[in-house]
């Protein structure tokens, strides 16, 4: 059997990397994570932290996310997209960003900020979508601190429109063609 054969029978496999702070978006990612699981199409998914050790070869497709503070990516996920925008070029995309502390990501439009704008540019990322955030009633830090007691605090995650992302991402993937060759096991 040659290994175009074995290649084209195997499982895609998708990497869900997100950077947070507080549990919220990396609960989001795990969300994505299981409802991918759960496509027609038997999808091999791993999640994991945007880290410096996260190595994405050998996915079919990515997933990456990050935490909105005071209007930006974290770190790592930037530093995740611009260190393997090459070793990404031949893989899917998608990404998103979990941020907004009321129910704007779900009742209108939600402009992308500026550094979820490039690091999707910088992957060729087929869409990005804006989540709502949570933050907690016992949220570290000062400033967090404050928002919750100016009344900011709150869960605005929405679970349906995080399940309706993941069948988005499995429904495109299964009819994108497999563009990486997995290396020999
Ligand atoms: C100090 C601070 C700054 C924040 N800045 C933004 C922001 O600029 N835009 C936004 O949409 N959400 C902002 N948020 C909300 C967070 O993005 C939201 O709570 C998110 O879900 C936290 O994810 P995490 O638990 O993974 O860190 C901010 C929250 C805090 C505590």
């Amino acid at each position: 059997m040659s290994t175009a054969d074995t290649t084209s029978r195997s499982p895609r496999r998708i990497l869900v990397a997100y950077a947070g702070r507080a549990g919220a978006t990396a609960e989001i990612a795990e969300w994505l994570g299981e409802r991918l699981r759960h496509q027609a199409e038997p999808f091999e998914v791993t999640v994991a932290e945007a880290s410096d050790d996260l190595d994405p070869t050998g996915y079919d497709a990515v997933v990456l996310g990050s935490a909105l503070y005071e209007g930006h990516w974290l770190r790592p996920a930037r530093h995740f997209a611009r260190r393997h925008r090459h070793d990404l070029a031949d893989v899917w995309v998608w990404t998103f960003s979990s941020g907004p502390l009321d129910d704007s990501a779900t009742t209108r439009e939600i402009t992308v900020t500026h550094s979820a704008e490039r690091a999707s540019h910088r992957l060729g990322a087929r869409d990005h979508l804006t989540f709502g955030g949570r933050l907690a009633p016992d949220a570290q830090g000062w400033l967090a601190h404050t928002m919750v007691e100016s009344g900011h605090g709150g869960d605005f995650r929405d679970r349906d429109q995080i399940d309706g992302y993941a069948d988005q991402i499995g429904g495109e993937l299964s009819v994108l063609p497999r563009r990486h060759r997995h290396r020999a096991a």
